[in-house]
């Protein structure tokens, strides 16, 4: 529920921006002035501290302001001006304690300067006290834009602890601009203050802190470690803080620190050996004290500690029930000596889940040996024995492959059985590779054991040449600089510009159209329809157009009745829209997921309808899941008939993104841990690509905590990780501007964008980060293996690679290496490899093992390379690589390979049996890969 108000939110935003523009908003002067009270003993609400009232906030626009509208202009409601008041933007909260105050009186409006378009400043609001923390509404309705009137409010706060003034978003949110106007509070004595929500009822005198620690121990707290790693029934655990987000306060008492939980939840804590004993109190948290006290089911729950050996023993500490209106919360102080996992659950008791709001408050940990490994919290999921990688998973015929076992749990062994020809098990990468030669399905089946439990699972492995998605999409996306704006002229300009600025040449031959191209409903026919002002030609001549040029057309949909942006969505209308699709000649198909139920089953469901429906279409269309990867779609998107899926919610252009947006920070947060669930045709998705936006985008400027915008560093940085990622990409850049050279050269670097491409389609391990320096190690489809440092910390750094830490890597071997950013060859290297990394960059380097089949000491020329097609044949003419193996691979535009071989002469011919068409021509020699098209 809460997810649906927030993404709805987002998309208001955009709209917001558009109310607020001038000529809409312009403050009009009142021709009346209405002052407010004032004397001893009248304080304005605009003289407190107003940080503590919370409101809508754009980007620093729309704030709480004294005296002046949430947009800083004079407060004026319905003509008459207010020299004194508070301006907010719904949502808005104010909590004051009373303190004494006998009276509250303000007058109450949607601001003048607010739109009054059908939508627009439509606020709910409520005022109430409370007194001894229950709650009665004063008064409550709805204030509107096109009201005639203002409210007076006028409150007896006579015993009141607390006064609330609450406004909620009734409309669509947009310029809910609401002022209290001649707010002002009679007192005597104390004066009334502000506090947060989560300060109500905190009382100062019973504070509760961890004790500090015995000399030579350290007390961790429980909310110290990775909560997000423990399951909770209701809402988002919370460190330090109720459920809520309130402070943590179990009968009066303050707990400074602690975890905030929902029955039925669960943390595990693998304490690593070196934890001697564990103290918590545990009990239903005060907050909903006012519920329970009016239902005794409510906020009823169950508690146990338990802790597990190494043998799989468990014994259980401390049980029993616990309720909001106990008078006491249990203390739990035990020995977890020799223990292996601790494990806290909480379970909802009598009558269900209302108010299960327990609290593990001042939970701490007493660790012994500072030098051992500290505790960590552990999913469920990794006490078992279950497998972690996918067990569908794909390549192309006479091209090497690999699959990455992991078991959940870091401690369980893994084995495979019954490989076909071709394949060997790496048992000390944990990994299958190899190379199969004809096409076909065939199955093997991996084992997880962990604590004398085996998990078996049985792995489909399709050799096609006819995959829908063999190397990752290289593109363009309207969403992020074009939004509603995107129309036949601009799709048509990205297709020229990709073959202008030799883009084309690079890869990038995908051109996609996001949210907003839609019409405002269907065809009378249930057809889907292009806006017909931006698509005057229809949608077909734009995918015509894009075809001509030999690159692929997009669009997008949602698996729900509506868009994001509030369009109409494919569900329901599956078969219809496919049909349409194929017949407009559409190759991708981008499927949102707004509007549409939260549970994973359901999304299974509706995107395998998408699937089945592009199947049966007749067309080769590629279902590009787009959920966010909330429901972890890496783990089913492929059997539903995804080729590739969203893993985060929507990249912003910035380095670190704030609240849910996603800077770069964010990415690597959301992509680095999925590298085994990385392969040719099931790819991971980081989402689009901001170089070239400078901040110029629309909602990609939005959720920024740096930028908008980044240094050339960062984009750099973003890019070579999309390379190393595998990760489909799509550039986001308006067309309309110009695009710098700097920019240009980052996407045309054609090394780096050779990795992007690999065919073995793995995505870079991330193996660890040290002072603030990731470092990732890419298998390549040749042997290679491409390594980067990416330096997130605020200063430049030196840094060495140690090989024996890259398990890709032999420690002994000699490497020939490229700097793949600056397309350079570097020195041979052994054993370790130096190099500077500048504040937010990222050093990539490709090595290739000297002496293997395809290592070579000369670099091959991409300037002297050759390639002709004709009679039969491609040839390929490397010059002055006589008796050095290459690797030769013909492929058509959509990365499927038509042909390959490995030779070692200077002039190699390939027989290709191929329609006419452009193919591209690869060959991998030593270090070095170049390519080129040819027409065939
Ligand atoms: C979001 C999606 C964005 C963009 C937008 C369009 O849900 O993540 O990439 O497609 O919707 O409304």
């Amino acid at each position: 529920m809460k997810k649906h108000l927030f993404r709805q939110g987002r998309h208001l935003l955009a709209a917001l921006l558009f109310a607020f523009s001038p000529g809409l908003s312009q403050a009009q002067g009142g021709s009346i002035t209405a002052d407010a009270p004032q004397g001893d003993g009248i304080c304005p609400l605009s003289a407190l501290d107003l940080t503590k009232i919370t409101c809508f906030d754009d980007a620093g626009k729309t704030k709480v302001r004294a005296n002046l509208t949430t947009l800083g202009n004079p407060i004026v409601l319905r003509d008459t001006t207010y020299t004194c008041g508070v301006g907010t933007h719904a949502p808005s909260k104010a909590v004051v304690a009373v303190n004494g105050a006998t009276r509250f009186t303000a007058r109450l409006g949607v601001d003048d300067e607010a739109s009054s378009a059908a939508n627009h400043g439509i606020v709910d609001y409520t005022v109430s006290v409370f007194s001894n923390r229950q709650e009665t509404v004063v008064m409550t309705g709805r204030v509107n834009r096109t009201d005639g009137f203002t409210i007076p409010v006028d409150v007896d706060l006579t015993g009141a602890d607390y006064l609330v003034l609450n406004l909620e978003n009734a409309g669509q949110a947009w310029a809910d601009q609401v002022s209290w106007a001649n707010a002002v509070f009679h007192y005597a004595g104390e004066a009334p203050a502000t506090v947060l929500e989560s300060d109500m009822y905190r009382d100062g005198s019973k504070v509760q802190d961890i004790p500090e620690a015995e000399e030579g121990l350290e007390n961790i707290p429980l909310s110290s470690l990775e909560i997000g790693k423990a399951t909770c029934g209701w809402g988002t655990i919370k460190a330090d803080r109720s459920i809520d987000g309130n402070a943590i306060i179990l009968r009066d008492t303050t707990y400074t620190s602690g975890v905030g939980t929902h029955a039925p939840s669960q943390i595990i804590v693998k304490l690593n050996g070196s934890v001697t004993r564990f103290v918590t109190r545990v009990g239903v948290d005060d907050e909903v004290l006012p519920q329970a006290q009016g239902n005794a089911n409510y906020g009823n729950c169950n508690y146990r500690v338990s802790l597990k050996a190494e043998n799989g023993d468990v014994r259980v500490a401390a049980e029993g029930t616990i309720k909001a209106t106990d008078r006491t919360t249990p203390l739990i102080d035990i020995d977890v000596n020799g223990w292996k996992y601790l494990i806290l659950e909480a379970e909802n008791g009598v009558g269900g889940n209302s108010y299960d709001h327990v609290d593990w408050a001042g939970a701490y940990l007493v660790f012994e040996d500072q030098n051992s490994t500290r505790p960590i919290i552990v999913s469920a999921e990794e006490l078992s024995s279950k497998l972690a990688s996918p067990v569908t998973v794909f390549s192309q015929p006479g091209v090497r492959f690999m699959h990455k076992l992991r078991a959940a749990n870091p401690e369980a062994e893994v084995s495979v059985s019954d490989l076909p020809e071709g394949l060997v098990w790496n048992a000390a990468r944990q990994l299958v590779e190899g190379k199969v030669e004809q096409e076909g399905v065939y199955r093997y089946v991996a084992y997880t054991t962990f604590e004398g439990e085996t998990s078996k699972d049985t792995v489909t492995f399709t050799v096609s040449s006819r995959l829908e998605h063999p190397v990752p999409f290289m593109g363009w996306l309207s969403w992020n600089a074009v939004q509603s704006e995107v129309s036949e002229a601009i799709v048509k300009q990205v297709a020229d510009l990709f073959e202008e600025k030799g883009l084309y040449e690079c890869g990038w031959n995908t051109v996609m159209m996001d949210d907003w191209w839609h019409a405002d409903q269907r065809a009378a026919d249930g057809k889907p329809q292009p806006n017909p002002t931006r698509f005057p030609g229809g949608v077909k001549a734009v995918a015509d157009y894009v075809h001509a040029k030999g690159m692929k057309f997009g669009l997008y949909t949602d698996a729900a009745g509506r868009t994001c942006a509030g369009a109409f969505g494919s569900y329901g209308y599956e078969d219809i829209d496919a049909r349409q699709y194929a017949e407009w000649g559409v190759d991708v198909v981008k499927c949102d997921y707004c509007n549409a139920p939260g549970d994973v089953e359901t999304a299974k469901t509706r995107y395998k309808a998408l699937g089945d429906a592009f199947k049966r279409s007749g067309r080769n269309i590629l279902l590009y899941i787009c959920e966010w990867g909330v429901r972890e779609p890496w783990k089913w998107g492929a059997e539903v008939g995804g080729a590739c899926w969203r893993v985060s919610q929507d990249v912003r252009d910035c380095w670190i993104g704030r609240g849910s947006g996603v800077g770069v920070v964010q990415s690597i947060a959301a992509m680095k841990d999925l590298a085994a669930w990385q392969g040719v045709n099931r790819f991971n998705d980081a989402d689009m690509l901001c170089t070239g936006l400078h901040g110029t985008g629309k909602s990609s400027n939005d959720l920024c905590l740096t930028g908008p915008g980044m240094t050339m560093d960062e984009y750099r940085t973003q890019f070579a990780l999309w390379c190393l990622w595998s990760s489909p990409m799509a550039l986001s850049f308006d067309p309309r501007r110009p695009l710098s050279d700097e920019d240009l050269a980052i996407i045309s670097n054609k090394e780096m964008i050779a990795l992007n491409q690999d065919k073995m389609g793995q995505q870079a391990d991330f193996l660890f980060e040290e002072n603030n320096i990731q470092v990732y190690a890419k298998d390549l489809e040749n042997g290679d293996v491409a390594i980067a440092a990416v330096n997130l910390s605020d200063a430049d750094a030196d840094f060495t690679f140690d090989f024996g830490r890259i398990p890709a890597l032999d420690a002994q071997a000699t490497y020939t290496c490229r700097d793949v950013w600056a397309q350079a060859a570097c020195a041979d290297v052994k054993g370790s490899l130096p190099t500077r990394v500048r504040s937010h960059a990222t050093q990539v380097f490709r090595l290739s093992r000297k002496g293997s089949a395809s290592g070579i000491a000369s670099p091959l020329s991409a300037e002297g390379f050759k390639v002709k097609a004709a009679g039969g044949k491609v040839t390929v003419t490397c010059p002055g690589t006589e008796g050095l193996a290459k690797r030769i691979i013909v492929s058509d535009m959509d990365g499927r390979v038509v042909a390959a071989r490995t030779a070692a002469g200077e002039r190699v011919n390939v027989s290709l049996s191929a329609p006419r068409g452009a193919y591209a021509v690869s060959v991998v020699c030593g270090a070095q890969a170049t390519s080129r098209k040819v027409l065939f």
